[in-house]
């Protein structure tokens, strides 16, 4: 390899690269649990854990050993064939989300589109099983969706986001969505229609700036949408695996969908993969013609997941995100700093809300001067996302580091 310098390494990035991110001008070069290490030997505490992917920490042993295991005996078998290590992995992902099938994706926004084609061809075979008591007409279901979404980047999560800045240039666009407001159960009410299909949300909004919806109204959706026959979906692909202090997000009101979504930690910060789990009347629809992927069910994913489901079994990760998390927001509301307008989130999915005017670029670079790699969650959102095992002191050390950063602005 030809050694470079980081400098070398941000302009070859920026000759060649889609600017898809306005990227921080640092390379990391290794991870540690909760530590990113750059090319130049400087240690960054991770706010962020790479969107909350890396749930677990960084170069966590255990995921890399379960990578090892399986990569010396097979990455990838054809989704046509039969592999143990992908039933297990399929039996294990509908046990620990309590549903009884599941459907394998690579990335989110993957796992988003197979949703909106099981609740489209549930709607349709509905027509045709019931006739005019389910009045869906062919090629016209709908989807109601939030406003302020996020659910990836492809055609149909990008046809259901509400967001200008990601569709502008990108039209046009799949039809049958309907945005309404997040977190408000009425508003869902007044939506259906005899089109509608399903319900998707974020139990939490991530991307839209770490938006919790008002207690209760997780169980009012469930019963609007049990009243209304429409399916329930979670998309717990930011919010689930232990992230808020449970499994997922939805834990905290008991309540069960019919779909849910998850991706992101499920690799177990090390590889990509993603899936749609929930009732047999759903997932069970999907036939061979229906649907597939290349890489679906690949061995070397699976086994990572496995790796992932295991930790979060055992309860101390998520029950130290549930601590610490507690313990942050404690913390960084007691700075009562004028230009921080709300402290919100649940276990380590945490958004900080600065007053309008405060860049949220020159925010992270002085974050970055203060040894931390934070991003945002929207304009003005500081999004605080940590690998789950970061202990109280290192929270310390991001709440000082904040302090710092306010005491210049
Ligand atoms: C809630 C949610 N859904 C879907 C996605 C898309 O996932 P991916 O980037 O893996 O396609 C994201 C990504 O941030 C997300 O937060």
């Amino acid at each position: 390899m030809v050694d470079r310098t980081a400098a070398d390494i941000v302009s070859m990035t920026a000759s060649c690269s889609a600017r898809t991110y306005n990227r921080l001008p640092v390379v990391i070069e290794r991870g540690e649990g909760v530590w990113l290490y750059t090319k130049e030997g400087r240690r960054l505490l991770d706010c962020f854990a790479m969107f909350a992917v890396v749930n677990f920490g960084h170069a966590n042993p255990r995921i890399s050993r379960a990578l090892y295991t399986q990569a010396e005996k097979i990455s990838v078998v054809a989704p046509s064939l039969h592999n143990e290590t992908a039933a297990e992995f399929a039996w294990r992902l509908c046990r620990f989300t309590k549903a009884r099938r599941m459907h394998s994706a690579i990335i989110g926004t993957e796992a988003f589109e197979k949703s909106v084609k099981i609740l489209r061809k549930r709607g349709y075979m509905a027509l045709r099983k019931w006739g005019d008591r389910a009045k869906v007409t062919e090629n016209s279901a709908q989807i109601i969706v939030c406003r302020g979404n996020f659910h990836g980047r492809t055609y149909a999560s990008l046809s259901a986001s509400t967001n200008p800045r990601y569709r502008q240039n990108f039209g046009p666009f799949v039809p049958g969505f309907v945005a309404i407001p997040f977190g408000d159960a009425e508003a869902l009410e007044r939506a259906i229609t005899p089109q509608t299909v399903g319900f998707v949300l974020e139990p939490i909004q991530g991307e839209g700036g770490i938006h919790v919806p008002p207690s209760g109204y997780l169980r009012q959706v469930r019963q609007i949408c049990d009243s209304a026959k429409i399916a329930l979906v979670f998309d717990e692909i930011q919010s689930g695996m232990g992230r808020t202090g449970k499994n997922f997000a939805s834990d905290h009101e008991g309540v069960k969908p019919n779909l849910r979504l998850v991706g992101k930690a499920l690799g177990g910060g090390a590889l990509p993969i993603a899936a749609v789990v929930g009732d047999e009347e759903l997932v069970g629809l999907i036939e061979p013609k229906d649907d597939g992927s290349t890489f679906a069910f690949y061995p070397l994913g699976c086994a990572v997941a496995i790796e992932a489901m295991n930790i979060l079994e055992e309860g101390e990760v998520t029950a130290n995100a549930a601590r610490v998390g507690e313990y942050f927001m404690r913390h960084v509301r007691e700075l009562s700093h004028p230009l921080i307008k709300e402290v919100r989130g649940l276990g380590l999915f945490i958004g900080i809300e600065f007053a309008e005017g405060v860049s949220s670029s020159r925010l992270q670079e002085m974050l970055l001067e203060e040894g931390m790699i934070w991003c945002m969650a929207g304009e003005h959102v500081l999004r605080f996302t940590p690998p789950l095992i970061i202990t109280e002191s290192e929270t310390d050390m991001a709440v000082e580091g904040l302090k710092n950063v306010l005491a210049r602005l």
